[in-house]
């Protein structure tokens, strides 16, 4: 499938709400099986990884029962309820699936194998396997463990504790590890260069588990009983993220984006984009089961150039694709630096971004670990291509809102793995797009 893009013929403006988190709705799955008890999932991201963790959980004997078009009931087993699966586990292209299953399943005392596609099979998978090792994970793989498929023997005598220093801002990392707590005697501690995501934390502290967060580490008590929970999933603000940008770089624009998940460890577009000049208020700030949640309103404004890098990386690493294109449109040269974790995304997205955003004519330059972007020129639509990445797919989209002429956006099926409404929803918005 292709998406045919042509310039806004209106501003973005209205109300919209985006779906649910991703991120949220894995762990809310994940934790709802390892429950005792139902779990009520409401506004559950229905996308194909998603759906991918709810497959797989039901072949390890969960019962999932799907009320409503973004409403679960997750039958919970308790921590020691899973049973073993009759055939392989495949994520798809789910590295958040992969990584904290991966957890779980080194807890459990039976044999999994886990695999995914292509992509997954190329992301590395060392960074999870050896922490999980050194609690006494039993897990061989490709590569020497460190690439899909990969086999866990099982640990029927439970995993040892570890305090672990984690060498990578990693939610994915830093999250199988505590989950793999969970089986382990005792305290299992993570520490990470900068924080990532906490949305585990958050939610195991939900469910009853003895949590703590301190700074840049998270400890988690092995042995809790886990209580199953209503929860009730904010917008991913990854999927807003299309439409914040969309609405400040097309003239005309006044758009809210309703109920969307403003967490700390994910505002870093938010801030990036302020500096650079951006109108964005928030409004309505609540809680919804221990995740700050609100409203966005944003309006058209002129960008200029920032430097992007750091502790605020992290915060916003699943939209550099987004924020590249915003940085097309600002006035001077765009700097994102200390992003090498880029690479070993969905695809590489120095390289993906840097072929894209030239084919629409823009000036970039490729860093071993981020890019420069020049703005303010010109661009005309091309042909572009999403290397099967979502974020890619729909970054190139939006791009060619403000492009002259026709934009060509090649291999989206890929956006139902995060945002299966995102082309209905830009098309109800804009105008000028098509599906081939
Ligand atoms: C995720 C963590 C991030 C992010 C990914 C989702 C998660 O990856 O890029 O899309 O749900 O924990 P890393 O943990 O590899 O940084």
């Amino acid at each position: 499938m292709e998406f045919r893009v042509h310039p806004a013929k209106r501003g973005l403006r209205g109300e919209i709400q985006v779906p649910g988190d991703k991120s949220i709705s894995h762990r809310a799955l994940m934790l709802g099986a390892l429950a005792e008890g139902i779990t009520e999932i409401d506004n559950f991201l229905a996308g194909e990884d998603c759906l991918n963790t709810a497959r797989i959980l039901r072949q390890l004997g969960v019962k999932i029962r799907q009320t409503g078009q973004t409403r679960l009931i997750v039958h919970g087993r308790g921590l020691h309820g899973l049973t073993e699966a009759g055939d392989v586990l495949d994520v798809g292209n789910s590295g958040t699936s992969l990584r904290l299953l991966l957890g779980i399943l080194s807890g459990q005392p039976f044999y999994s194998i886990l695999t995914g596609d292509e992509s997954i099979r190329r992301r590395p998978m060392g960074r999870v396997v050896e922490p999980l090792q050194r609690m006494g994970a039993r897990i061989a793989g490709r590569n020497g463990g460190k690439l899909a498929p990969l086999t866990v023997l099982g640990s029927p005598a439970g995993l040892q504790p570890i305090t672990f220093s984690s060498p990578a801002a990693s939610a994915q990392v830093k999250s199988a590890v505590l989950l793999a707590g969970l089986y382990a005697l005792g305290e299992t501690t993570v520490k990470e260069p900068a924080k990532s995501r906490d949305h585990t934390e958050r939610m195991l502290q939900a469910f009853g588990a003895d949590v703590k967060m301190e700074g840049l580490s998270a400890s988690c008590r092995g042995g809790p009983r886990l209580a199953g929970q209503k929860l009730a999933i904010p917008g991913d603000i990854s999927s807003a993220a299309f439409f914040i940008v969309g609405a400040t770089i097309v003239e005309g624009s006044d758009l809210v984006i309703r109920g969307v998940g403003l967490n700390q460890t994910r505002t870093g577009l938010l801030d990036a984009l302020k500096i650079m000049g951006a109108d964005i208020s928030i409004l309505n700030i609540h809680d919804q089961t221990g995740e700050p949640v609100g409203d966005l309103r944003v309006r058209t404004a002129n960008l200029h150039a920032t430097e992007i890098s750091g502790e605020l990386i992290p915060r916003l690493i699943d939209e550099i694709p987004i924020l590249a294109v915003a940085a097309l449109f600002a006035r001077g040269a765009t700097v994102i630096r200390d992003a090498a974790e880029l690479r070993v995304k969905e695809s590489d997205r120095i390289e993906t971004l840097h072929q894209e955003l030239s084919r629409l004519g823009g000036e970039v330059e490729v860093l071993p670990d981020g890019l420069i972007i020049h703005g303010g020129r010109t661009l005309a639509g091309a042909g572009c291509d999403s290397h099967g990445d979502h974020r890619i797919a729909m970054a190139a989209a939006i791009a060619g809102l403000k492009c002259q002429g026709q934009t060509t956006v090649r291999d989206v099926g890929c956006i139902g793995t995060s945002f299966p409404e995102f082309g209905s929803l830009l098309a109800d918005l804009a105008g000028g797009l098509e599906y081939l």
